[in-house]
């Protein structure tokens, strides 16, 4: 296992230059992650359409170490939602959460070191979920892409033992960037879900990842990893653009902003017919009020994640 190492600092460097019109204007942002121009080109060629493996820079490799990924679990801090071990796609048996006592008060559902060490003896899989929220490196990358690539950006650690993984065939909502920090998983992907009726389809792409390498899986393809090595940790960056409802949600924001909380559509059918087809003609009106430029701007002013940048106190 590699030592720990002090935090990068590889949030907030200038973005490159897009090379490809068909990637997100911000994906020059993901450029410090990379080794090369030449791993940001494919990058950009494969954005939304197919899995590529590509060399990680320096910063890239160190952002999540071992020891960091040690001091948490033994700092006992982590509560549910933050910390999962995964085996055979359950939770470990006896669970790896118990009580804490803070100068002689009891608080429960903190994470206990030692249920964790046993579950991964077991052979479970470690699954941290957005570590930005506590990990300042994690959060200053997550924060400067999510900025520039006007999306929702999370952090995810996962630590597996040889052969094991953590979920089964899956899609996610969110391009996949994968860092392996140490050692290697091999990733699968694949053109369907599996079914009951015809199985696991094959594979459309099988890739062994190592260490100081990255993998890119597009948004929505089923995939699978399993560890390669004595253990895998990788981080994942998941980078979700916004989708309809987003801006559906964002345009109904505004136009509801301005009514009163006692505002019913009330009284008989005829009544409440009456009152639908008038504000009916009130939503056309407010859409065509808007330019795109501003939908826009609301929509994702309203969905970028992390919300705020990590605060220093001096
Ligand atoms: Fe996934």
């Amino acid at each position: 296992m590699p030592a720990s190492s002090g935090q990068p600092d590889i949030a907030g460097q200038r973005a490159a230059a897009v090379p490809s019109s068909l990637a997100p204007d911000g994906l020059g942002a993901l450029r410090h992650l990379l080794a090369s121009d030449e791993d940001l080109t494919r990058l950009a060629a494969a954005w939304g359409r197919s899995p590529v493996l590509l060399s990680a820079s320096e910063a890239a490799t160190r952002l999540v170490t071992f020891g960091d990924i040690e001091t948490w679990i033994n700092a006992g801090n982590l509560r549910t939602g933050q910390i999962e071990l995964v085996l055979d796609g359950q939770h470990p048996p006896g669970g790896i959460f118990g009580d804490r006592n803070f100068y002689g008060r009891k608080r429960t559902g903190y994470v206990d070191p030692a249920k964790v060490q046993a579950s991964l003896a077991r052979g479970a899989t470690l699954e941290l979920y957005t570590i930005e929220d506590w990990h300042a490196g994690s959060a200053r990358l997550c924060r400067a892409l999510a900025l520039a690539l006007r999306a929702q950006v999370h952090a995810f650690v996962f630590l597996s033992r040889l052969g094991r993984g953590g979920r089964k065939v899956h899609r996610d909502a969110g391009h996949t960037f994968v860092i392996q920090m140490a050692g290697s998983k091999i990733w699968e992907v694949f053109d369907g879900l599996p079914d009951k009726d015809n199985g696991s389809p094959a594979p459309i792409d099988k890739t062994r990842v190592g260490t100081e390498q990255i993998y890119y899986v597009p948004v929505g393809s089923p995939h699978r990893a399993l560890a390669d090595s004595k253990y895998s940790l990788h981080v994942t960056l998941s980078i979700t653009e916004p989708p309809l409802r987003a801006l559906v949600t964002a345009w109904a924001g505004s136009f509801t902003s301005a009514f009163r909380q006692t505002q019913w559509i009330s009284g008989s059918r005829e009544q409440r017919l009456a009152e639908v087809q008038d504000w009916t003609e009130k939503m056309i009106a407010s859409l065509r009020g808007h330019s795109p430029e501003e939908l826009l701007d609301r929509m994702e002013n309203e969905w970028i994640e992390p919300k705020a940048d990590w605060i220093s106190l001096e």
